[in-house]
């Protein structure tokens, strides 16, 4: 390996970055502390969902058998993961045709706690690239209203050819940014059923020993940037919420000041939204660090 890694941090630098981490890791999970360094250190199997919107689930899987890779069911509903392969899943037809979708574990967790149903109107604000924008089609099979906004524009274009591929309908794409929603779409206040704020982090949870280029980025200041924004997101996202619907808020992260801290503020400010519930997801073999929680707008 280089002295100098690609981003300019060197090897050097990289290592304390490691070690500041863990110290970080031990703060927030102490008992448990061992057993998430264990995790991360060792990259996690690639975990795919069949889109049902596309394939029906046994002929996929029996295409992918037969193709060489040895399947596993991972722990959620329609979730497999891929054991001891040579060959990557991204390359094959079932995965470019979009009948498959590779997601992280983790990830497909805030989209089953939001729960969408068929005629549901859905507003996910942090959108791309549509892994869970597609998971709400599949899962409400076309029949939910969705609204997908995201701000950045390569990553929206990114957005709208996943959703593309992927059989995606019924879906309105807005290119603009999520926290100003309420003042530029007046009309949509109180409008949606149910409302994803899978907000930008720092992304900790992606992070891996295996790679020490993947904490080139981390910088344990860049938290307390992000909350205010996470903050902003929620909060514009509550005020399209109609009251009696709920609202995921979802980070891949660990920091408590994305995390809890954000939730804490929203219940302390907005005093018609309740807590149903909040889960930081341990990582293991198979699940990546993950944050999420419910909540309630009264009626
Ligand atoms: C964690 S990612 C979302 C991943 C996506 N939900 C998925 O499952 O594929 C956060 C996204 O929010 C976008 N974002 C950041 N700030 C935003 C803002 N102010 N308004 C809308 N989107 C924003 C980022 O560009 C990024 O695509």
């Amino acid at each position: 390996m280089s002295k100098k890694q690609s981003s300019g941090n060197s090897e050097n630098e990289l290592q304390i970055k490691k070690e500041k981490f863990i110290e970080k890791l031990k703060t927030i999970y102490k008992e448990e502390v061992d057993e998430v360094i264990k995790s991360i250190e060792v990259e996690k199997p690639t975990v795919f969902r069949v889109n049902t919107l596309k394939a029906e689930p046994e002929k996929v899987l029996n295409k992918l058998n037969e193709a060489g890779f040895e399947i596993l069911p991972a722990l959620l509903n329609n979730s497999y993961y891929i054991k001891n392969s040579e060959k990557r899943l991204s390359d094959t037809p079932e995965f470019k045709n979009g009948e498959i979708y590779i997601q992280r574990l983790s990830s497909m967790l805030p989209v089953f706690e939001l729960d969408p149903k068929p005629g549901e109107k859905i507003l996910d604000l942090c959108a791309a690239p549509g892994s869970k924008t597609s998971q709400i089609a599949e899962i409400s099979n076309n029949q939910s209203k969705i609204t997908a906004v995201e701000n950045n524009r390569s990553r929206f274009f990114a957005l709208q050819k996943n959703l593309e591929n992927l059989g995606v309908k019924n879906v309105q794409l807005l290119m603009e940014d999520g926290s100003f929603i309420d003042r530029n779409h007046p009309q949509l206040l109180e409008y949606f059923d149910k409302v994803l704020i899978d907000a930008p982090c720092t992304n900790e949870g992606l992070i891996c020993f295996c790679n020490p280029n993947s904490l080139k980025m981390w910088n344990k200041k860049n938290a307390i940037r992000l909350a205010k924004l996470q903050k902003r997101l929620l909060s514009a996202g509550l005020k399209m919420l109609r009251p009696g619907g709920s609202a995921v808020y979802s980070t891949c992260t660990f920091s408590v000041e994305e995390n809890e801290e954000v939730v804490g503020w929203v219940l302390k400010n907005f005093p018609y939204i309740s807590l149903i519930e909040q889960k930081r997801v341990i990582p293991d073999h198979l699940y990546s660090g993950f944050y999420f929680a419910k909540l309630l707008k009264q009626s």
